[in-house]
């Protein structure tokens, strides 16, 4: 049996969610995997907060030196949130040879360069699983299934409390805020909404998705950005009447040498796959030269769906063995997709 130790940055709905699913799921986990888990220092930012799940005080610290600098340490787990301080943390950790795992997607899209630079110099491993689509094993279905590939293009729903909100307004009645209160009450929202409606978020997952597919760096501001607050009731109701639904879309695609992405509003048609995908579940549809299209499934947000790729990640990072995935220098991108968004050629 291996013991792997953990350090964690952040405990709160993510982290709370992972320290409970290594729990619940350990002696499951040493006998399948050989590995048991050992989790600590936990870094959070005030001690005395009352926590979800039942984490020994002993655990927690408010020094981010004792997890990022700790030799005691085989894998560093972060869950703060944000670009900084916790991209900083990242590189730190990174720099000192320990692998890390992230569900970051903000300070990994905005950070991008740095914080590969910094793996390849600590010979560390870097993984990201639920970084995009919580539960959905999309990452590691680009870099380690779909090799064979051209990706031709990448569309998605990425974002859970926006795919809430608009679900529970066209098929509820819900007023735009009643919508986003639930949201934010069932623990999908992030720390500051303004990153899902206004679509910051997505444009982050599209970031990592779409350097992931197209193998090279497509950068967060490159991509153009429209969020869900000017959408309305009526917005809604035309497109029903159209035979279609509001969708926020994350899209990117080639065009000649140049790489089109953007993340705006669509009407998506029935009977299209992405027009089913509900409340916060989020879907990635993905064209590719040898598998055509195909789409995965699941759900994108919320702390155990979110737990389930972290611990996927800590267990591939007890295996050991990691390599950071193939990204060949800067795309060109362009920050827009033509108007007739999901369907054009
Ligand atoms: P959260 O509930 O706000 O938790 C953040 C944690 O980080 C808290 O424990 C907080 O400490 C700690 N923290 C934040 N800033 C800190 C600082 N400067 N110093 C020390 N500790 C600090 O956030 P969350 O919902 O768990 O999200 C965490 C990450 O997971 C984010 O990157 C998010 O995008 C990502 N994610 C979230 C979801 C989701 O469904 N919510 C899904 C996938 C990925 P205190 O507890 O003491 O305040
Ligand atoms: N706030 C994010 C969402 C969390 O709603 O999709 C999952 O990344």
């Amino acid at each position: 049996m291996k013991t792997v130790r953990v350090g964690f940055l952040g405990c709160g709905n993510i982290g709370c969610g992972v320290y409970g699913v290594l729990k619940e799921q350990a002696d499951r986990i040493a006998q399948d995997e050989g590995l048991r888990f050992e989790v600590g220092p936990i870094l959070v930012r005030d001690k005395a907060k009352k926590r979800k799940s039942d984490i020994p005080s002993a655990l927690l610290t408010e020094r981010p030196e004792d997890v990022t600098d700790n030799p005691d340490i085989d894998v560093v787990a972060e869950f703060m949130g944000g670009v900084e301080p916790a991209a900083s943390l990242i590189i730190r950790a990174l720099r000192g040879g320990r692998t890390v795992v992230t569900a970051n997607k903000a300070a990994l899209a905005t950070r991008w360069n740095d914080i590969l630079a910094a793996a390849k110099e600590g010979g560390a491993g870097l993984l990201f699983e639920a970084s995009v689509g919580g539960a959905i094993p999309v990452i590691r279905s680009l870099t380690d299934s779909l090799q064979a590939n051209e990706i031709r293009s990448i569309s998605g729903i990425v974002n859970g409390t926006t795919n809430y909100i608009l679900t529970r307004m066209a098929d509820a009645g819900l007023s735009y805020a009643q919508a986003l209160q639930e949201a934010q009450q069932l623990g999908y929202a992030e720390p500051d909404p303004a990153a899902d409606v206004e679509g910051y978020d997505p444009v982050y997952k599209l970031s990592i998705l779409a350097t992931l597919a197209f193998r090279q760096h497509v950068p967060p501001e490159a991509i153009a950005r429209e969020g869900i607050t000017a959408v309305t009731a009526s917005d809604i109701a035309a497109a029903r009447e159209a035979g279609c639904a509001v969708k926020l879309l994350a899209t990117a695609k080639r065009a000649g040498g140049r790489i089109l992405a953007a993340v705006r509003p669509e009407r998506v048609p029935v009977s299209h796959p992405l027009c089913g995908v509900k409340d916060a579940f989020n879907a990635v549809f993905i064209d590719g030269s040898a598998c055509g299209e195909m789409m995965l499934y699941g759900r994108g947000a919320g702390d155990r769906p979110t737990a389930s790729a972290v611990v996927s990640d800590l267990i591939r990072a007890g295996h050991g063995g990691l390599r950071l995935p193939p990204v060949h220098g800067e795309a060109e991108v362009c920050g827009g997709l033509p108007a007739d968004g999901i369907d054009d050629e």
